[in-house]
């Protein structure tokens, strides 16, 4: 017990005086401890303090010199204050340099101040002099702590308050981009992300995971992380980490629905920006899912007249006393897949049949059914004009007209497809009769085309006989008149 104790102090006293050598070099920070002020007393909480590090390793100088002159004399390499972008190169001169950092037993990414001069913060600022951000605007100076720590301006819960500094003050961002909104902060206040990080959890979106932290770019920039092309990955990283979403019990598909959706295939795959990506329909900074009621207006800002007729529709009141979601509740959220008339009608896999009977909610049941049976046959009348007109034009027949009132009745097909959502017969009848009347019209063009080569194909055999029968005619005929010749 007692010969444990001994080692104990013995190692305690080796680790002082270990300690004491180390630093007995560094007058530096003797001195200006001595000095009492801020810049040391903020230094002993500083990462770098911890790593061994001191005011040498930023400012220059001589460290061992108790002379102040001579410690701090530009010949020994002192630089003073450094203002400007010599702040971000002097931080760049280890974090950059990945050996450097390595010799410091540390592996983190030296990519920092090569991202942040080609982030949209590396422009230069209204001085004309330097960047608009230094790596101490985010991460201030002699108090420097690991972004894990609480402490840190990056910390989840203070980056908020970091990035809206700037971003909040509105005569500063003016001078810079005056078509820059300045009310992402007020926004995500509002957003369930926004209220749970001011409520102390870490673990909801902030600026920093949507935009990342030293290569934000434009939000019009094809790089940028919330870019539409590359912004659903950025929402998965969270939505789509079981581990993270744990605590919150919602589920964790979203990514994965959307990307197999009519939506998500050609934005993802097709890179058509057209269609939406997660913020388009949950918002920007004010993300939140759309409540009931608005899903309409959502799925509106592209879908704009499907959400008009469905305004106007019965079921329009019949889902908001509900709390039906409107769209969703045919449509689905994530995973909207191409519509095709199979969703309409009585037939199990029809989605009116999930609600309506024939002996409950029977006017729509009646009405689904007939709805169905008049886009059928549009269907049907357009195929057999199809084939009809395909048929007249192998057979080498004239009909670019029939061709072009074709398209009209494919046209009031796809017409068909979106009066739906005014759930009412007439209307409905309306645009497929237009379609059934131009369907029948070209089918008899065709029927006569056709008809009409039968025509010409029976006048050329007539024609071709005659033509035989004289020609052999002619021949005998000569014939006769050579053997009568002969005879003479
Ligand atoms: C013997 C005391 C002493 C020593 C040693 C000393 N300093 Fe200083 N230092 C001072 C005093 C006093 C001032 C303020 C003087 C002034 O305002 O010009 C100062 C100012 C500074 C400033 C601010 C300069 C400015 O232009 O505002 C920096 C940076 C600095 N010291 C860094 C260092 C570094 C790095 C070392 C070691 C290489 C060092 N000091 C060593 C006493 C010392
Ligand atoms: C990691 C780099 C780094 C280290 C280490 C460092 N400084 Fe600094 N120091 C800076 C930078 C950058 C500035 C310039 C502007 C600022 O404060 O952000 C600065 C500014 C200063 C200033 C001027 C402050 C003012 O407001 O004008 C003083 C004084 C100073 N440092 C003293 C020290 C002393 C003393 C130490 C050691 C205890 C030290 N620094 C360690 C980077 C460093
Ligand atoms: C002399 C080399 C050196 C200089 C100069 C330097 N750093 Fe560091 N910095 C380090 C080392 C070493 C670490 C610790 C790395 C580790 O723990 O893996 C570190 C850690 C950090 C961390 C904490 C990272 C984390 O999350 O753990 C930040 C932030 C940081 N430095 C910012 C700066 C800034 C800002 C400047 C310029 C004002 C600067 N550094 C200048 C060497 C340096
Ligand atoms: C716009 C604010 C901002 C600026 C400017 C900035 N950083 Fe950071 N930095 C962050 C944020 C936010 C994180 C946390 C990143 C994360 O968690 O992914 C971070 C993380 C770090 C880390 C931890 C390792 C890493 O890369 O994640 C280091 C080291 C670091 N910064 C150094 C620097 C240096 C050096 C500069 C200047 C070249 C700089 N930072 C400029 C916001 C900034
Ligand atoms: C020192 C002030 C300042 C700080 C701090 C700052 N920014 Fe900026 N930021 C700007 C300025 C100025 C611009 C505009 C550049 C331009 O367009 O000319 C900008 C541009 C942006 C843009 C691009 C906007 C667009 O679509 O054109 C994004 C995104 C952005 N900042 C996010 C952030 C985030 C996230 C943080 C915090 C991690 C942050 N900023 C911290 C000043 C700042
Ligand atoms: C949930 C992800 C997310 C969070 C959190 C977030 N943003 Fe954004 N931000 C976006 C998206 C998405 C856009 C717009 C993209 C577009 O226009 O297509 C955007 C756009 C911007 C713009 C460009 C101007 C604008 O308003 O359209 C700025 C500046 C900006 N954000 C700053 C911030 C700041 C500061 C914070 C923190 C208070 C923040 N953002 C938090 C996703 C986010
Ligand atoms: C840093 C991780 C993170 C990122 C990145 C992120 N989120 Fe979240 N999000 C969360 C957490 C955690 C919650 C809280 C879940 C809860 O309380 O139900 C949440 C909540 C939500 C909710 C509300 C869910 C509910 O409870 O009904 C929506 C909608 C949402 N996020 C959409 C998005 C979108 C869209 C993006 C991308 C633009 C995004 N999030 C990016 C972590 C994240
Ligand atoms: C076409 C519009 C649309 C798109 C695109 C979309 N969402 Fe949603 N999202 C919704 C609707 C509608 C709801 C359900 C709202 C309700 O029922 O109150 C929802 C619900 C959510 C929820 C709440 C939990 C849940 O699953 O019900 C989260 C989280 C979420 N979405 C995240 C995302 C993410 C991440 C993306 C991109 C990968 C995304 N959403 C893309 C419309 C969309
Ligand atoms: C940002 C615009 C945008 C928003 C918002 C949007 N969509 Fe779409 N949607 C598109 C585009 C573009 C396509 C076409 C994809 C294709 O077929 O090329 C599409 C396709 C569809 C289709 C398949 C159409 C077909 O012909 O089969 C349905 C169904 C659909 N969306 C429903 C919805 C619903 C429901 C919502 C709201 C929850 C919604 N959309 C929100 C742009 C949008
Ligand atoms: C009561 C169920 C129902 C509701 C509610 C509903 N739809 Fe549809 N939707 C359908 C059916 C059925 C079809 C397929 C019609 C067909 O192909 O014969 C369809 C087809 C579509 C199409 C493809 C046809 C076209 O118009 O291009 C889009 C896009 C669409 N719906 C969007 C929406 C939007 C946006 C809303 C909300 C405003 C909505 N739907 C509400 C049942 C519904
Ligand atoms: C989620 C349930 C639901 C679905 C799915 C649904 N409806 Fe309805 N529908 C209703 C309700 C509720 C009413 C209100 C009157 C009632 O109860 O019959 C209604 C009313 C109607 C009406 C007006 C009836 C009247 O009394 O004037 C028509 C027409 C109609 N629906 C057609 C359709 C068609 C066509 C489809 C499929 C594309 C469909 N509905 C899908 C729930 C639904």
């Amino acid at each position: 017990m007692k010969q444990r104790l001994v080692i104990l102090v013995a190692a305690a006293v080796c680790a002082a005086l270990w300690s004491a050598t180390a630093f007995a070099g560094d007058q530096c920070l003797t001195c200006h401890e001595a000095l009492d002020d801020a810049q040391s007393k903020l230094f002993k909480s500083d990462i770098h303090f911890r790593k061994g590090l001191s005011c040498v390793d930023c400012h220059g100088g001589n460290p061992k010199s108790e002379d102040m002159e001579a410690a701090m004399s530009k010949k020994a390499g002192f630089i003073g204050v450094p203002k400007g972008d010599e702040i971000s190169k002097i931080c760049a001169s280890c974090h950059s340099e990945a050996e450097t950092m390595r010799r410091f037993g540390s592996q983190m990414p030296s990519n920092q101040w090569e991202n942040l001069q080609t982030s949209v913060h590396g422009k230069l600022s209204t001085t004309g002099k330097e960047h608009i951000l230094q790596c101490t605007t985010c991460h201030t100076s002699h108090g420097i702590v690991s972004v894990k720590n609480p402490a840190s301006p990056v910390y989840p819960l203070n980056v908020v308050k970091t990035c809206s500094k700037c971003h909040s003050n509105a005569a500063y961002m003016r001078s810079y981009n005056p078509s820059l909104p300045v009310d992402q902060l007020d926004k995500y206040l509002t957003s369930i992300h926004g209220m749970k990080n001011a409520k102390g959890d870490a673990h909801t979106a902030e600026c920093a995971s949507c935009h990342g932290s030293h290569d934000i770019r434009s939000a019009k920039d094809v790089k940028s992380k919330v870019y539409a092309t590359s912004l659903p990955a950025t929402c998965a990283n969270c939505h789509s980490n079981a581990r993270t979403m744990k605590a919150y019990k919602i589920p964790t598909d979203q990514f994965e629905k959307f990307s197999r959706s009519v939506h998500g295939v050609t934005l993802l795959q097709k890179n058509d920006v057209a269609a939406p990506a997660c913020n388009d329909c949950h918002g920007n900074h004010g993300a939140a899912p759309p409540g009931v009621e608005s899903v309409s207006k959502v799925c509106g800002t592209c879908h704009a007249l499907n959400a008009d007729l469905f305004s106007a529709s019965p079921h329009k009141k019949a889902f908001d006393d509900r709390k039906l979601p409107e769209c969703e509740t045919c449509h689905g959220n994530h995973e909207i897949v191409a519509a095709t008339d199979k969703l309409l009608g009585v037939s199990p896999d029809a989605v009116c049949s999930r609600c309506h009977h024939d002996n409950e909610s029977a006017k729509g049941y009646a009405v689904a059914r007939t709805m169905r049976q008049l886009i059928d046959s549009l269907e049907s009348s357009e195929q057999r004009a199809r084939t009809l007109v395909d048929d007249a034009e192998q057979k080498g027949m004239e009909i670019s007209e029939a061709k072009f009132k074709l398209r009209d009745a494919r046209q009031a097909r796809l017409q068909s497809r979106t009066m739906v959502h005014s759930f009412d017969e007439e209307k409905f009848r309306d645009v497929v009769g237009k379609g059934i009347v131009m369907a029948s019209m070209v089918s008899e063009e065709g029927h006569r085309s056709i008809d009409e080569y039968y025509f010409r194909r029976v006048g050329l055999g007539i024609a071709t006989v005659v033509i035989t029968i004289l020609a052999i005619s002619l021949y005998l005929f000569i014939k006769r008149i050579e053997r009568s010749q002969h005879q003479q």
